[in-house]
């Protein structure tokens, strides 16, 4: 099951392509509206799979989904993505130290409670096979501060708790993990919310070894997450983002900032 692919730039898009060519069997999930505005109908046509409408914040969706999701594999299924993320503050340029609280509890409830209210319909449901896999996206801002990332940053530190908390539960009756991939920042829809994007996206890479990871690269991760090669791996934040949560200065950025002089650069 695969929550947000909205457009073809989605991380959920490319992640449903890969489990596809996998030979994976797939049911896409999005809220009505950003299937109406999106495109994911044209994924759906492309991977044979069934789209069903839910707002993942809605747990009365949530059931229906569940419900209509195992009547379409005619039992259980093996592995689920939340790649869903929503700052109705960070959209609307609502600076941090004047958050709107009624715009807080919907950025908290879409980004990162319905991470839990999933979970806890499927666990209700027994909807996952044992030693299945869950998988959730997350951003660096949950530990460190990143500027212009809002009360994102709050709502991903909170998802990151649930995977664990979750994790625990789930792991120990079915087996089943539970992590969050921290993913550099990467041009999508969602992405282009925050303020400056272009500027983070050329700052992470030049901070990051590798390089920033992509959405394809992103993929790739997590097919390993849904694989069984990584079936003890669980309750972990796992960073996917070419070295660059542990890089405290590159020589790229020292290049480009660094205006001591000629001896001070010795
Ligand atoms: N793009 C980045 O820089 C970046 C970096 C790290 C993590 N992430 C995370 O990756 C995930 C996917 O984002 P993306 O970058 O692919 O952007 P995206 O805009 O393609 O995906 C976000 C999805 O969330 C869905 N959504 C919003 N409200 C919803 C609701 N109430 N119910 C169900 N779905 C809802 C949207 O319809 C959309 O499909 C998000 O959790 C995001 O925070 C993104």
């Amino acid at each position: 099951m695969i929550f947000g692919a909205l457009n073809e730039q989605s991380i959920a898009w490319k992640v449903a392509e890969r489990a596809v060519e996998e030979g994976a069997e797939i049911v896409l999930t999005n809220t009505a509206v950003s299937i109406r505005m999106g495109t994911i109908n044209q994924l759906a046509d492309k991977c044979n799979a069934i789209v069903i409408p839910a707002d993942a914040s809605s747990v009365a969706d949530l059931e229906n989904l569940i419900d209509k999701t195992m009547e379409h594999f005619g039992g259980k299924f093996d592995f689920m993505l939340h790649s869903i993320g929503m700052s109705p503050n960070v959209r609307k340029g609502v600076p941090y130290d004047d958050l709107n609280y009624d715009f807080l509890s919907k950025t908290l409830d879409i980004s990162a409670i319905s991470f839990h209210k999933a979970m806890k319909v499927a666990r209700a449901k027994d909807a996952i096979n044992d030693w299945g896999s869950i998988v959730a996206l997350s951003y660096q801002a949950a530990q460190r501060t990143v500027c212009e990332y809002g009360d994102m940053a709050d709502a991903k530190a909170l998802l990151e708790s649930i995977a664990r908390s979750f994790g625990y539960i789930l792991g120990r009756e079915k087996k089943i993990r539970v992590n969050t991939v921290s993913q550099s920042p990467t041009m999508t829809t969602a992405g282009s919310g925050v303020k400056g994007l272009g500027d983070l996206l050329g700052y992470a890479e030049r901070m990051s070894p590798l390089g920033n990871a992509s959405a394809d690269d992103c993929a790739d991760y997590i097919m390993t997450l849904f694989s069984d090669y990584t079936r003890k791996v669980t309750m972990q934040n796992l960073f996917h983002d070419g070295g660059f949560s542990s890089t405290g200065i590159s020589h790229e950025i020292i290049d480009i900032y660094f205006k001591g002089t000629a001896d001070e650069r010795k």
